[in-house]
């Protein structure tokens, strides 16, 4: 046991991103969690490594995790962000986005937020019932004199439907930002999510790939990442790091009102070690899903489907109740130590923000408002055992069974 603040975690708990400062004894009680990051001694060593080096700040393991993140999409840019927020904020802002942007509601308010924050307005599009993600034909039908971009969201894992969302930009001329935080490794037509427009990744602990907090922008554009380099670093074009071999280090001239957005050198190296183990720990996801879909009662629940043509990586593996109870199923699952939640619910549409600056509460998104009242996750992770995964998808059965409604 670890003691953390006041609160003792086992060593292998991870707390949900919402539910970080409300930890009862219940839920320190889970025995298979929601998640765990897969790191092992080789992130140790890594940052041992940048600890010793006094270089803590963004510096030189910025730059390889980089170079190995494009090369793995096959992208020219990638930029190193402290998250998948400030990726998609600068993916709108640096690209001068003032007008609409369509994106699903059926997502993580992030998504949204980039819009609002980096100075466009947010239209809301419906998904698919079966891949979760946004419906092409409705993003077709949103389209007016005022959109200017697509923010289609891979949801869980899984690619959106690129070949058609790139043909339609196209078509519209519209710039297409690709929330790619749930898909790390994803493909449709062996192409990877976030190399069809600008990309923008997450991090975070319960992501393919974990650095703690972080983020990545890609892109083809060499101007757009340079742009957005500089807005991440205080406005300034170039690195404390690039300058230190330049003549005048200490010169520092601001082309942008800037922020602070960048990835330490310590997060950099953790992501360094991630990138090498990417592809096994993907593969693992993949084989527990399989489990997962050979278990788990088809009468109960609809299973996730890994559409054609595309490679599903299982950042979360969610299921869509049928006639069941979700509140007590869930209530169910987590009294017995599973980390079983909900990703999302309430849609953003409804949630008060934007339910008011977008008028957006009562629209008609059927399939969305389908899915966020029915739609659970049990746990993935890397490293779970065949065990652990039995004893998941054996009391999701009996919890089905039980609060059938
Ligand atoms: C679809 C989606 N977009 C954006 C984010 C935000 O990522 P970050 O926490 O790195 O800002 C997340 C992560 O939770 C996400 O799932």
């Amino acid at each position: 046991m670890e003691t953390v603040g006041r609160v003792s975690y086992p060593p292998s708990f991870i707390i949900e991103k919402d539910t970080e400062f409300s930890v009862s004894d219940a839920m320190i009680k889970r025995n298979v969690p929601l998640c765990i990051p897969d790191m092992d001694e080789q992130e140790l060593a890594a940052i041992g490594a940048v600890l010793k080096s006094g270089w803590l700040a963004h510096g030189p393991m910025n730059h390889e995790f980089e170079h190995l993140f494009a090369e793995f999409l096959g992208v020219p840019h990638a930029v190193s962000l402290n998250s998948c927020a400030s990726a998609l904020f600068l993916a709108v802002h640096a690209n001068g986005i003032t007008g609409e942007v369509i994106v699903p509601s059926f997502t993580f308010v992030a998504s949204a937020n980039a819009i609002v924050t980096g100075g466009a307005r947010c239209v809301f599009a419906d998904i698919n019932y079966e891949d979760c993600c946004v419906d092409a034909a409705h993003v077709e039908a949103l389209i007016t004199p005022r959109t200017e971009a697509i923010m289609p969201v891979h949801y869980a894992g899984q690619a959106a439907d690129m070949e058609r969302l790139s043909a339609i930009a196209t078509r519209h001329g519209l710039k297409l930002i690709e929330d790619s935080a749930e898909a790390i490794g994803a493909t449709q037509n062996g192409k990877q999510t976030g190399s069809w427009g600008d990309g923008a990744w997450s991090f975070y602990p319960t992501k393919n790939l974990a650095t703690g907090e972080g983020g990545m922008l890609t892109t083809a554009d060499g101007a757009l990442a340079e742009k957005a380099r500089a807005i991440a670093g205080h406005g300034v074009a170039s690195s404390t790091w690039a300058r230190e071999k330049k003549e005048k280090p200490w010169f520092r001239a601001a082309t942008y009102a800037g922020f602070n957005f960048r990835m330490s050198n310590i997060l950099a190296a953790l992501g360094v070690v991630q990138m090498k183990k990417l592809n096994r720990m993907n593969e693992a996801r993949r084989v527990h899903a399989a489990q997962y879909n050979a278990m788990l009662d088809q009468a109960l629940f609809d299973l996730p489907v890994e559409m054609p043509g595309r490679k599903h990586v299982y950042q979360m593996y969610t299921i869509k109740l049928k006639g069941v109870d979700r509140t007590k199923f869930l209530a169910e699952l987590r009294g017995q130590g599973i980390g079983a939640t909900v990703h999302f619910d309430p849609p953003v549409h409804t949630q008060p923000f934007y339910a008011e600056l977008c008028g957006s509460a009562n629209l008609d998104l059927p399939v969305t408002n389908t899915i966020a009242a029915t739609i659970a996750t049990l746990p993935m992770y890397p490293t779970m055992t065949a065990g652990d995964v039995a004893f998941v998808a054996n009391a999701a059965n009996a919890a089905g069974a039980k609060h059938r409604v």
